[in-house]
């Protein structure tokens, strides 16, 4: 028998993934799914940075680049964070990894010894929670309600903390809830942080997709001392609908930076050579198709809301940013489905939705929150109105 070490042992499967493989696996024999389940664009990349790409595959940028990242990107990121961020980082204070999930492994294996604490705000991003682990830490769970916009105050932070916290984990916009913190919430948050030295990791991958004028702000600069104890995280699946090419980056403090560094060396060593001049190309090259993907999504969100709000018993907040809305469904727990099954939590719910209405839903147990269901809005006008169209009627058939 092979005996598994325990902190893969303790892993969970993502249930994200697993609903979404069974919505697609009933695609594949033919069923006509509706699926609100993904958690990428459903866009094409952008033809400008493929052609970089194949260009760089020309040029013979195929072999192994310094594992931190290639120089030229690394410049172009720090020029980023600047333009964007206000944010001035040294390039040697970027590291460049396999997607932002890597960026945030790297990250909570250089911070995490045993028994050290990780606040994580819930609705949480499922993967946070079982990174925490592997690292065998304890993550520390800090529930935001629909009410607060899902958002955690400073007080709540504040009586959070303990000596064996050693940072807390935010998310602006938000997967899944879609919530973004405001200047003056951050600064409030911040204070803390500073106050209980403790290190912020900041995930910002859905920086650019921020509705109804509101602007990204970075934790990482809105007091002085933050910089010093931030680790912003980003990366351009999200904001260039590049998820497969696996491309992610984080900036903060040196030594922090350089114990990733370290680590990925051993581990993934640089992120794919070509892949990275592709990405030079989509932070210097048009931003057009940024725009007109978030002008898209913008108008998704409101077809969604609009629709899930017209749902008796579905309550749901308007989302800021990224491209999910997370409606309070939990009017039907409790319910009889037409065969007499009671539906008692979130995954049933989802589960229900998706064999009776063929509509496939993320069941908000994942994330923390198992009185909501998570619909991604990365799909059609035409699937919005027709998942809608279905899941009203499933969801009336509960009793
Ligand atoms: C909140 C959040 N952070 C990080 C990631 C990681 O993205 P990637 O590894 O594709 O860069 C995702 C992807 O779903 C996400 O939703």
């Amino acid at each position: 028998m092979i005996k598994l070490a325990a902190r893969v042992a303790s892993l969970s499967e993502s249930v994200t993934l697993a609903i979404d493989a069974k919505a697609k696996a009933m695609k594949s024999q033919g069923i006509d799914v509706v699926n609100f389940g993904a958690g990428e664009p459903d866009f094409d990349t952008p033809a400008h940075i493929k052609e970089a790409a194949k260009k760089a595959l020309d040029a013979g940028k195929t072999k192994y680049a310094p594992a931190a990242g290639l120089p030229e990107l690394k410049a172009a990121l720090a020029e980023k964070f600047q333009r964007d961020n206000g944010l001035s980082y040294k390039p040697s204070q970027i590291s460049v990894n396999v997607g932002g999930k890597h960026s945030l492994f790297n990250a909570i294996m250089a911070l995490v010894d045993r028994g050290d604490q990780v606040i994580i705000p819930a609705p949480y991003w499922v993967s946070y929670y079982e990174m925490v682990h592997a690292a065998e830490g304890t993550p520390v769970i800090l529930p935001a309600t629909a009410d607060e916009d899902f958002k955690i105050s400073p007080q709540a932070l504040e009586a959070a903390i303990t000596p064996r916290t050693v940072a807390v984990i935010l998310n602006s916009p938000s997967n899944p809830t879609g919530s973004v913190y405001t200047a003056a919430e951050l600064e409030a948050l911040a204070e803390v942080i500073i106050k209980k030295d403790i290190v912020c990791i900041s995930d910002e991958l859905y920086e650019y997709l921020i509705y109804d004028n509101l602007a990204h702000v970075s934790i990482a600069g809105v007091r002085p001392g933050m910089l010093e104890r931030t680790l912003v995280v980003n990366g351009f699946s999200k904001a260039y609908s590049m998820t497969g090419w696996r491309l992610g980056y984080c900036a903060g403090p040196q030594p922090l930076i350089d114990a990733i560094n370290t680590l990925q060396s051993h581990s993934t060593s640089n992120a794919t050579t070509f892949c990275q001049w592709a990405a030079l190309e989509a932070l210097k090259g048009s931003q057009e198709d940024v725009q007109k993907m978030k002008a898209a999504f913008d108008q998704r969100r409101k077809l969604l809301v609009e629709g899930l709000r017209g749902i008796p018993g579905v309550k749901c907040t308007m989302p800021a940013g990224a491209f999910y809305a997370f409606p309070d469904m939990s009017a039907f727990h409790g319910r009889k489905t037409p065969d007499g099954k009671v539906i008692g939590d979130s995954l049933q719910l989802a589960e229900y939705v998706l064999e009776d209405a063929k509509v496939g839903i993320v069941p908000g147990a994942a994330f923390g929150a198992d009185a909501h269901q998570r619909f991604s809005y990365a799909t059609s006008n035409e699937n919005i109105e027709k998942g809608l169209g279905r899941l009203k009627e499933s969801l009336a058939k509960l009793v």
